[in-house]
């Protein structure tokens, strides 16, 4: 089955209302393949998730970049995958390797999150980490939680190159996603391995992008700081 090519575009904790807005108004102004051959999602922080959807084009879509692994309640400072789907953000990141780092979410902790949202109807980007030894017990409690794969997408962040500037080879970037491939397959099932897009992040630039998603097991990006370059906003759209 052909995968849809997927392009996320990650704002982190970055923007005023102002800047928000020129780059959602580039980004309606451009001419782009029908979203029948590119999904695109821009995930702003969540302050300007409604902002961000009122003004978007209809055929691109809102992300958030997080959300409470349970129903909400008394949790100062988080928001619920509820309120996304009461407000119509059909995404959420979870699992970024910075909440990771920062704020020590476990693989358990994610695993949960992540099949939480999907059981709600939120669709989720999933992030993975890099070495072997990380992804295997990150991919396991994802694997043994969610049911619904269709609205999972995975996205492969090795953290030296988040933010850095080192981009993976497009060699490297296609080892760890036919590998990962492989891993749905012997732990999911084949037609997961064979529908699931697992999408490259780290470093992503309009530069390096075209060779990378020539690769046959990327299908996408999860883009961070040139997201939020107008001059390079537009240039991850870029279908096979
Ligand atoms: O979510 C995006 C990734 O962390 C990549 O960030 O493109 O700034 O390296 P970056």
């Amino acid at each position: 089955m052909a995968r849809k090519f997927f392009v996320g575009g990650n704002w982190k904790c970055n923007g005023t209302a102002e800047e928000v807005k020129k780059i959602v108004t580039t980004l309606n102004e451009a001419e782009v393949p029908s979203e029948d051959v590119v999904e695109v999602v821009v995930s702003p922080p969540f302050v300007f998730l409604t902002l961000v959807k009122s003004l978007l084009r209809s055929d691109f879509h809102v992300a958030a970049q997080n959300c409470w692994v349970r129903k909400g309640g008394a949790f100062t400072g988080e928001i619920s995958a509820e309120m996304l789907v009461n407000l119509g953000i059909p995404w959420v990141i979870i699992g970024h390797s910075e909440r990771r780092a920062l704020l020590n979410e476990s693989n358990e902790f994610v695993g949960d999150k992540v099949a939480y949202a999907v059981s709600q109807g939120v669709k989720v980007i999933a992030c993975i980490g890099e070495t072997l030894e990380q992804r295997e017990p990150g991919s396991t409690p994802i694997a043994e939680k969610v049911t619904n794969w269709e609205n999972v997408v995975l996205a492969y962040e090795p953290v030296w190159a988040i933010g850095t500037g080192k981009v993976a080879t497009p060699a490297q970037a296609q080892e760890v996603h036919c590998e990962l491939r492989k891993w749905l397959n012997d732990n999911v099932n084949s037609e997961v391995a064979a529908s699931t897009r697992i999408i490259y992040g780290g470093s992503v630039n309009g530069a390096n992008c075209n060779e990378l998603a020539a690769q046959p097991d990327v299908d996408g990006f999860l883009v961070g700081g040139a997201s939020l370059k107008i001059s390079d906003v537009l240039s991850f759209i870029v279908p096979l």
